[in-house]
């Protein structure tokens, strides 16, 4: 890796809520297309991103399709001997020990980018580290009942135009209307 950039990507509706009950409030297919997309994209056929989520997360996301695939899983909990992971994925106890053992010789040249993926503490965590670089942001227009929430998106992140990559336009699924939003932190 060239240096630690921590990005964000997240879905937040209206209440800025992102999850409830261990699951996402809403089912949008090509929003999780999009994830998938963002998180796996790569420069370098030869490396591989990094996905650092939260112990809730990760035990969120469907067993046939966990850990996510093409992408190092990175799992913090503080009680990794209470919990089973396949042996590809890398367990942490805190968000250091997580970016120390992505930097350790044997897995730092293989990746390419650092995607902070959720959940609330581990968001919180990013956003204050002068690593943080950019919050892939997807704004659900609509509320739902939610337990998890999006940290608050302080005045240290101005929207910046998205990449030509991005539609920046509404985009609607089941009924639901959502866009896609990039923030850059102001340094
Ligand atoms: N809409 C979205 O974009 C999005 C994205 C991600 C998640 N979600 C949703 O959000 C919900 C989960 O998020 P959440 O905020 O409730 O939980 P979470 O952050 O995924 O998981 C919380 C757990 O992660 C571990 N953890 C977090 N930060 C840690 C740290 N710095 N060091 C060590 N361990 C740490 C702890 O595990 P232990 O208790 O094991 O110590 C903690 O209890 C689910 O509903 C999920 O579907 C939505």
């Amino acid at each position: 890796m060239k240096s630690l950039k921590l990005n964000l990507i997240a879905a937040a509706c209206e209440n800025m809520g992102i999850g409830y009950k261990g699951d996402l409030p809403w089912f949008l297919k090509n929003e999780l297309k999009y994830f998938s997309k963002t998180t796996k994209k790569i420069s370098d056929t030869s490396k591989k991103n990094v996905v650092i989520m939260g112990r809730k997360t990760y035990f969120g996301v469907p067993e046939s399709k966990r850990p996510l695939p093409e992408r190092i899983n990175v799992v913090l909990t503080t009680k990794p001997d209470d919990y089973e992971f396949p042996s590809s994925v890398v367990v942490a106890k805190s968000l250091n020990e997580a970016l120390e053992k992505i930097q350790s010789p044997d897995l730092d040249s293989q990746i390419e980018n650092v995607w902070i993926v959720g959940g609330y503490s581990v968001y919180k965590e990013a956003m204050e580290s002068p690593m943080c670089h950019r919050i892939y942001l997807t704004r659900v227009m609509a509320e739902f009942e939610c337990d998890a929430f999006f940290p608050e998106l302080t005045d240290s992140f101005k929207r910046i135009p998205n990449d030509p990559d991005i539609p920046d336009d509404i985009q609607e699924e089941n009924g639901i209307k959502y866009q896609y939003q990039v923030y850059e932190k102001v340094k």
